[in-house]
């Protein structure tokens, strides 16, 4: 493997406050979000969506990256220009996720592995030749009775670490994910102690299977109560928790940790980035953002599907990524700024 040539995007993916637009939606999950603008998900609306969010002028100022799903990074916008190559003129590296997704972790009550490493270093070769810089695989862990096990936090775990070797290989820089939910009425404890153990479990894979750490970057998750817990921590016990429990995991030598955004609303997703910039520094890594709902949940009810709408979406795109970077440099004043 080219560490060097790693090491550099890897680098520039966390450059200059920069974040990632996670804009991978499978097509269940993008059938999901056109669902609540009562949209019909077909292949010209998904790529109409899509145009949408990569012509946003100036997009190139926040974001470093966009992580593709399969369909988008082989289509093109309506004038035939591919969509992948509307991102690298605004200065943007494309990016693809590749895994098949969670599916029944066998034999257990109801938890889920990821799938996909049959044949992953054929594909990786092919989308390095489509142009991904980098690539994406989500693990999902749950909080509940008896949950997670330790026998699918492990097999999550490597299987992350083989595809992160994978990847690394076919000269693509792997995002490691394995995110804890935060669906479920579980507290910010619970959510601590689930969160240590699977990063634990993650690095000590990634290690086992000789993955350079200089060459990836961890997208987890924050460390945040369940959603239907009653009792929710404020953002400095957020951002002091999920500080404090990736100093415990994360080997200094990982160059960036860009979270996943996870259903929190957008306002709580800036917040809590701003504020472990700017209560913890200086930190052995960069800490950024790599959001999906909380980058596009705004521009998507503003777009609503609607061509006239392009222009006011893209602002609300614009926005949100501002932001972003304005907390990545510990410099966000809350949402009127
Ligand atoms: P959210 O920020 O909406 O969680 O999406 C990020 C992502 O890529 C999840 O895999």
């Amino acid at each position: 493997m080219n560490l060097t040539a790693l090491n550099k995007i890897a680098e520039a993916m966390v450059a200059g406050d920069k974040g990632l637009l996670a804009a991978d939606e499978s097509s269940g999950t993008i059938k999901r979000r056109f669902d609540t603008i009562n949209l019909t998900s077909t292949e010209d609306a998904r790529r109409d969506y899509r145009e949408m969010l990569f012509r946003a002028e100036g997009l190139g100022k926040y974001i470093s990256g966009v992580i593709l799903y399969d369909e988008t990074l082989r289509q093109s916008a309506k004038d035939g220009t591919k969509l992948a190559a509307l991102l690298i003129s605004q200065n943007i590296l494309p990016g693809i996720k590749v895994d098949g997704g969670a599916m029944e972790l066998p034999g257990s009550l109801n938890e889920k592995l990821t799938e996909g490493l049959d044949g992953l270093p054929k594909r990786i070769a092919e989308y390095a030749q489509l142009g991904a810089k980098f690539a994406k695989w989500r693990a999902v862990i749950e909080i509940g009775a008896g949950m997670p096990t330790p026998y699918c936090v492990r097999t999550n775990a490597h299987a992350l670490a083989r595809y992160a070797r994978i990847c690394q290989e076919g000269g693509i820089v792997p995002i490691v994910e394995p995110e804890v939910l935060m669906d479920g009425a579980h507290d910010i404890d619970a959510c601590a102690e689930t969160t240590e153990f699977t990063l634990n479990e993650t690095f000590r894979e990634l290690q086992l299977q000789g993955v350079a750490l200089e060459g990836m970057i961890l997208k987890p998750n924050m460390v945040i109560a369940g959603k239907k817990c009653p009792k929710q921590a404020g953002i400095d016990e957020v951002a002091a928790r999920t500080v404090a429990t990736l100093r415990r995991c994360v080997p200094s030598a990982v160059p960036g940790i860009m979270f996943l955004s996870g259903g929190q609303s957008e306002a709580d997703a800036t917040a809590h980035l701003n504020a472990m910039n700017k209560n913890f520094r200086p930190l052995p890594w960069k800490l950024s953002y790599s959001y999906g709902r909380a980058l596009q949940d705004s521009a998507l009810k503003t777009w609503g599907g609607k061509g006239e709408n392009v222009a006011a979406a893209q602002k609300r795109l614009l926005q949100r990524a501002q932001l972003n970077s304005a907390a990545c440099a510990a410099k966000y004043m809350g949402e009127a700024a």
